[in-house]
């Protein structure tokens, strides 16, 4: 059976767009492949060193995963800081990163640049100046740099051939390939598969925010949580921006009512959205209540998951034995891969 890895990183709740956009696919990989699934905690502490309560938002995430129907007996589910096999290969991987090319990466570039807080406008070779500027108070670390090696070492320890990411994560997924080949050529082995991206994009529905622009997004402050109680949902989604209603009939939606029509082809019934739909190209619809619907339905969709959060989290005993499971099975297969990596450089295998 093929292996897959992903991880998540514990930035808050999970919201509709990560159901939709993730865990869903989550849910179908786990009946067909090796999966292990994590959650990056460690990666957190690139932006984060000193992190509000870790281990909090790492249960809550662990809780949410389990509500969402992520099964433990068919996926191992763990927290990274629990295999520390991986901070090991990392280490191995970085004596081969160049840092010239994790300087290269776009993610860093971004990153660093805000934390040397250097504007936007600036031209490409600011990071790079400032890094290297004494009198530039700001420091990036070397674990953001870093980030792409730590990522390829959660990969690789599975020796994994397939990995579920957002398109984002693409520059990341080819350093991880470029880290893996290294491996092989430089110590000539046939170690590490490449591990190919599996983007989740193209059958996953991107959940559009109640903002009415772009994606639903943590930081863009537009999410429905799957925790959210029914009044909570309700007052988001009649919020949510609209506009004066079209003019002509089978007018073309603007972006803010599209998004709104495809929360609906999501959540709702097809009867629910042709109903309105028509209503839409008559001219005669009625945002108020295409907005109850729609709150409606999804307060139907959340209700089950937010029920079973708050019961996986006030059970204590199961979430802690959840946790110590996935990071046996996950420490079982890490430590097999370290074996031969140690062996392989010339050091004691164990
Ligand atoms: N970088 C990923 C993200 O931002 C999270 C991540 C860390 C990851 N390690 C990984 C994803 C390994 C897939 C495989 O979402």
């Amino acid at each position: 059976m093929e292996t897959v890895v992903s991880g998540i990183r514990p930035t808050g709740n999970l919201h509709l767009g990560n159901y939709f956009g993730a865990i869903k696919s989550f849910l179908k990989l786990q009946e067909e492949f090796n999966c292990f699934f994590f959650i990056a905690d460690w990666h957190s502490l690139t932006t984060h060193p000193h992190p509000d309560n870790i281990r909090n938002s790492a249960r809550t995430i662990l809780a949410e995963y389990l509500a969402c129907g992520i099964d433990p007996e068919k996926a191992t589910l763990y927290l990274q800081s629990d295999v520390r096999e991986t901070a090991e290969l990392y280490l191995y991987l970085n004596m081969n990163a160049g840092i010239g090319e994790l300087m290269r990466t776009a993610s860093f570039k971004d990153k660093a640049r805000k934390q040397m807080h250097i504007a936007d406008a600036e031209s490409d070779g600011s990071v790079e100046k400032e890094i290297f500027n004494e009198n530039n108070k700001h420091s990036v670390s070397a674990g953001l740099l870093t980030y792409p090696t730590l990522m390829a070492a959660d990969i690789i320890i599975h020796k994994a051939v397939k990995v579920p990411v957002g398109k984002d994560q693409e520059q990341n997924m080819e350093m991880a390939r470029r880290f893996a080949r290294r491996f092989n050529t430089t110590y000539g082995v046939d170690l590490f598969p490449e591990p190919a991206s599996f983007y989740m994009s193209d059958k996953a529905v991107k959940v559009p925010g109640l903002d009415g622009s772009g994606k639903m997004g943590k930081s863009e402050g537009n999410a429905i949580y799957l925790v959210d109680d029914e009044k909570t949902i309700h007052k988001k989604v009649m919020k949510a921006v609209t506009d004066a209603g079209p003019k002509e009939p089978n007018s073309k939606k603007p972006e803010v009512i599209a998004n709104l029509f495809t929360m609906m082809e999501i959540v709702s019934s097809k009867e629910a959205y042709n109903f309105f739909d028509e209503k839409y190209n008559n001219c005669e619809i009625r945002y108020g209540d295409m907005k109850k619907q729609l709150a409606e339905d999804i307060s139907k969709f959340c209700a089950p998951i937010r029920e079973r959060i708050l019961d996986i989290q006030s059970n204590e005993d199961y979430m802690a034995k959840v946790a110590r499971i996935g990071a046996e099975k996950a420490h079982e297969s890490a430590a097999k891969t370290l074996k031969e990596v140690r062996q392989i450089i010339g050091f004691r295998p164990e």
